[in-house]
């Protein structure tokens, strides 16, 4: 429940939707599922494993399997990433905190003016980071739990009505389509990148956070089937995001491709055609913001669990100290939504304004980085026996023969051969390499396999 907590938030009901409209629509969502089903549960799976394993913080995790050593990285860059991600996330949230508002009182405000407005934004931010803080530093997580299981099938429920409402729209058949009929030849480096970028972002995979909870998990769980779990649930309430919004858009005339304000451009207005759509608005908002909570909460626990285990700070001195500097390191985000000409407009690998520069180089590029990294490590560096025990604890058919293969067997390939070509792959094409993305991919996944299958992992007492 933790972790689909961590899952579910502004990723599927902000990030979801405008990458999409941004990436072509239905070839996205396709490539997105194969992201999903490929990539993210098999480096979930991974994460969860090598944190029951060690009972450790991502970079207590890794010093126990390989002791000091360079790999140390992945730890440290997770710590890193949730962190400035914590600022601008926040900032995202203090918007759906405003629109709990706006939506009750009715008050009429065009988005562009409400996120230019530093009266609004500001205090928004500070409040929800400010709420943030205070659970971590009560460690009350346990608390929230127990409410996101009753808040968010209740979240689930709206979402369903609110679909409803957006497909019944004139002229939503024409969002439909565009959500669910792909264009493959839209397919590119550029697209997929985004798409594997969302996974991770999504399911919380390649920020260490599962490492985290995987020290949590007691024994007689599965990993296996609860990463799947977390996967479904997480999945399904982005593919409603986009079941609310496009349909929306097209009936509304606006542009698929609007950018990160798209879900908060066109959901106010499909409240305002529904009956009693205030009430419906505020609570689908105040849902959402509690939604962004439990992510947030999360997010602030991995820097906050590394200084009260490793550096014996105090919980309440560990949340305050990394949440004011996460405060702070997202001001320039909350400027850079109109308020800021400067950072509102700078241009920066290949996107624009500070807070969609900040989103793609840690939300997306770094998440793929630190997959790459637990992949190599797990499947290279380490003995992946080790790992692939741990995961049959608690879900005896995971070494199975179904046919040809255990489940064990292709998530092994997975990790050490199809994983690490297309992470490769993406991130050196993005890097600005020159290459083309089929060729270097072909190669590397014929190299990688020969050497999966002519030097197998080998158990330790078969070494
Ligand atoms: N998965 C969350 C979302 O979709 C974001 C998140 C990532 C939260 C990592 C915590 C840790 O909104």
């Amino acid at each position: 429940m933790a972790a689909a907590g961590s899952a579910i938030g502004l990723g599927n009901i902000w990030r979801f939707p405008y990458l999409t409209g941004e990436n072509g629509g239905a070839a996205f969502v396709f490539v997105y599922i194969l992201c999903v089903v490929f990539i993210g549960i098999p480096v979930m799976w991974n994460e969860l494993a090598l944190g029951r394993y060690t009972q450790k913080n991502p970079i207590g995790a890794i010093i126990a399997v390989r002791g000091k050593t360079p790999w140390v990285i992945i730890g440290i860059l997770s710590f890193i990433v949730c962190f400035l991600v914590l600022g601008y996330y926040s900032v995202i949230a203090g918007w759906t905190i405003g629109y709990i508002f706006t939506s009750l009182f009715k008050v009429q405000m065009n988005f562009a003016s409400f996120t230019a407005n530093l009266a609004y934004m500001i205090p928004l931010y500070a409040l929800f980071i400010f709420l943030t803080i205070w659970i971590v530093q009560c460690g009350i997580e346990k608390g929230i739990e127990r409410w996101t299981k009753i808040l968010m099938p209740i979240l689930f429920f709206l979402c369903i009505v609110v679909c409803i409402r957006s497909v019944t729209l004139p002229n939503a058949m024409a969002g439909v389509r565009y959500y669910l009929v792909p264009d493959f030849a839209k397919i590119t480096p550029q697209v997929v990148l985004a798409a594997v970028g969302q996974a991770f972002f999504s399911l919380s995979v390649g920020w260490g956070l599962m490492i985290v909870y995987g020290s949590y998990m007691s024994k007689q769980q599965s990993i296996v089937s609860g990463g799947v779990s977390v996967a479904v649930a997480d999945t399904t309430v982005a593919l409603l995001g986009g079941f609310m919004v496009f349909p929306a858009v097209f009936a509304f005339g606006k542009s698929p491709a609007g950018g990160p304000t798209l879900t908060f451009e066109v959901l106010p207005q499909v409240f305002e055609m529904m009956p009693g759509g205030s009430i419906v608005g505020a609570g689908f908002f105040l849902l959402l913001m509690l939604a962004a909570l439990t992510s947030s909460i999360s997010m602030l626990e991995v820097p906050v669990s590394y200084y009260v285990d490793e550096k014996k700070w105090s919980r309440k001195y560990a949340s305050w100290i990394v949440g004011i500097m996460a405060f702070i390191v997202g001001i320039p985000s909350a400027l850079s939504c109109g308020a800021s000409q400067w950072l509102s407009s700078v241009e920066f690998v290949g996107q624009k304004g500070f807070m969609n520069i900040m989103d793609q180089f840690f939300g997306t590029l770094s998440l793929v980085l630190i997959a790459l990294l637990i992949c190599l490590f797990t499947g290279w560096r380490c003995n992946i026996h080790d790992f692939v025990d741990e995961m049959a604890i608690g879900a005896p058919g995971f070494k199975q023969k179904r046919l040809i293969f255990s489940l064990a067997q292709m998530w092994m390939f997975f990790t050490r051969v199809l994983c690490p070509t297309v992470l490769t792959v993406l991130l050196l094409s993005q890097i600005g390499f020159k290459i083309n993305p089929v060729h270097v991919a072909i190669v590397l996944f014929l190299l990688l396999a020969i050497l999966h299958f002519v030097f197998p992992a080998k158990r330790k007492n078969q070494a």
